[in-house]
């Protein structure tokens, strides 16, 4: 584990040129062209002569070394200024990668089997290549890359971590994405309420063009390439790329409907593509040391290191760089301190920000964290945001809590999620006191279903499918709060949650109005 306490003098030099990469991968960035992959199969064996068995397959993820973190500097134990980004291995041959051309970088993304960090985990490599589409060279237009750095989903806190610490890892993951769409610029979106992160990423911004490495002539690469920042104003939709791209444009930020998709149609007209904060700033490393180191951490299709930030129920919150495919309970038990009580005190995890569905203690038990694992438990990795509840939590009441935030932030264009945001918020008020039907548990569920795939952008489902979660493994819990109210107030509540003798006491607002 990365120690969050100063480290020795002693260290820091270790660590600082283990940063540094090899001179092999050195090497790797000084040819001039691509590895041909024929030169790098092995040659066959005779047919009397076995050749040596495969390397058992890894059952067992986690445990990553300090030299193959990315994010030396996630605790602040040095400087964010250029030079001590330098002194970690930051701009080191970025000339170099820059020459190899958008083809190359492409390719060692896809190969590092890199996936969107932003919450949908999309193939990254596949992504930006969707920027180089047949013609784009005739296209007179700028071309942009947007960072994603709201971060407005609730649990998350990783990307705010990379740009107060470590801020060129940023600037140069810009440059480097930036070169393999040939963007012409990036607009970095940040979250207005971001204020000390936008100051110190203006300053590496601005280191950046005084050293000559951004700009006209990026690194002496011949490449002109700006990065601008532009503050938003703290709307959660705002995350969401084409409403994101409209709040850019000095327009309300709604999402747009898609296609076109952003590559074709995106900022100010032009191809863009939107990429999150971990995503882009991830690129320089995998291009100095290959996609193929970065491929061998984490199962199959779920490759590389990840930024967890976990909060919540454990004595020790915090976010820290892992291997993909760590098991949930060693992420906490390791980083964490452990659940507040231990782990057996433990009663559910959302385990990916809070728009993915709860899990209950028994799935925790053995879960595994990444996108794979997770969605065949239901769930979801998202942005790998980790909220704890240990038992003392009333998981009915967090759960609606959500449904309040989600209606708040519902845009309002499309009916189902405008209604139903609203309605599962009365509905969850209420069942917090028990003050329902049994059917109605069913109703909710119908509902959520309802709006999952109907609507302009991804809020539908992410205030639905905390609620699926809620009643797939927590619906005893709302049975017995019915119950409960029903025992308290002489009677069932009839639907809608009205008291059974609500017209004798002569009420006439609907409860949850
Ligand atoms: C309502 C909503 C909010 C979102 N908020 C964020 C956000 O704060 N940061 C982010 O990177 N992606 C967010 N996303 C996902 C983006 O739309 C987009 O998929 C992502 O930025 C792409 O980056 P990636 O390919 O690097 O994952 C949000 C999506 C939705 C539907
Ligand atoms: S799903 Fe919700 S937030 Fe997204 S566009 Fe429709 S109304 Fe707006």
């Amino acid at each position: 584990m990365l120690s969050r306490h100063s480290p020795s003098s002693q260290a820091l030099s270790y660590l600082s040129s283990r940063a540094l990469p090899s001179p092999a991968a050195t090497a790797r960035l000084s040819t001039t062209s691509i590895t041909s992959s024929r030169t790098l199969q092995q040659s066959r064996g005779l047919a009397t002569v076995q050749d040596a068995p495969p390397p058992p397959k890894r059952t067992h993820f986690g445990g990553l070394k300090d030299q193959d973190r990315i994010f030396q500097n996630l605790y602040g134990h040095h400087g964010a200024d250029l030079k001590s980004a330098m002194k970690y291995g930051d701009w080191y041959k970025t000339k170099e990668i820059l020459l190899k051309g958008h083809d190359w970088i492409i390719s060692e993304i896809k190969a590092s089997g890199l996936r969107g960090r932003g919450g949908a985990g999309f193939p990254s490599g596949l992504k930006w290549s969707f920027m180089n589409f047949k013609g784009w060279e005739q296209d007179n237009k700028p071309r942009y890359l947007v960072v994603n750095a709201d971060e407005g989903e609730p649990g998350t806190c990783k990307d705010r971590e990379i740009m107060r610490k470590d801020p060129h890892k940023l600037v140069e993951g810009c440059l480097v994405a930036g070169r393999s769409m040939n963007a012409t610029a990036a607009y970095i979106y940040i979250r207005g309420e971001f204020y000390y992160e936008a100051t110190v990423l203006q300053r590496a911004i601005h280191e950046a063009y005084q050293a000559g490495l951004i700009g006209k002539n990026a690194c002496g690469s011949g490449y002109d390439f700006d990065v601008f920042i532009h503050r938003g104003m703290g709307a959660y939709v705002c995350g969401e790329e084409t409403s994101l791209i409209e709040s850019l444009e000095g327009k309300p930020g709604k999402p747009r409907l898609k296609p076109p998709f952003p590559a074709a149609v995106g900022l100010f007209g032009c191809p863009s593509t939107v990429a999150n904060v971990e995503t882009v700033a991830v690129a320089p490393t995998i291009c100095r040391r290959g996609g193929s180191w970065f491929a061998q951490f984490g199962r199959e299709r779920n490759s590389g290191t990840k930024l967890f930030c976990v909060s919540g129920h454990v004595n020790n919150p915090c976010t820290v760089e892992e291997e993909m495919s760590i098991p949930l309970r060693e992420l906490i038990e390791k980083h964490c301190g452990g659940v507040r009580g231990g782990w057996d005190n433990l009663k559910a995890i959302i385990p990916g920000g809070s728009s993915t569905p709860i899990l209950p203690k028994n799935v925790c038990d053995n879960q595994i964290m990444d996108f794979d694992a997770l969605k065949d438990s239901q769930s979801g990795l998202g942005t790998a945001a980790v909220i704890v509840m240990d038992k003392s939590t009333d998981v009915v009441r967090a759960i609606s809590r959500l449904s309040k935030f989600y209606k708040h932030e519902s845009c309002g264009q499309c009916t189902p999620c405008r209604e139903g945001t609203k309605w599962t918020e009365q509905i969850m008020q209420r069942f917090e006191k028990g003050q329902a039907r049994e059917r109605e548990i069913d109703m909710l569920q119908e509902l959520t279903k309802q709006v999952e795939g109907h609507t302009i952008c991804a809020l539908g489902e992410a205030f639905a499918w905390p609620l699926q979660g809620l009643i797939r493994h927590f619906r005893p819990e709302l049975e017995a709060r019915i119950k409960g109210f029903e025992e308290k107030n002489g009677g069932t509540a009839l639907a809608g949650g009205w008291e059974h003798d609500a017209s004798k006491k002569g009420k006439l607002i609907a409860p949850g109005q």
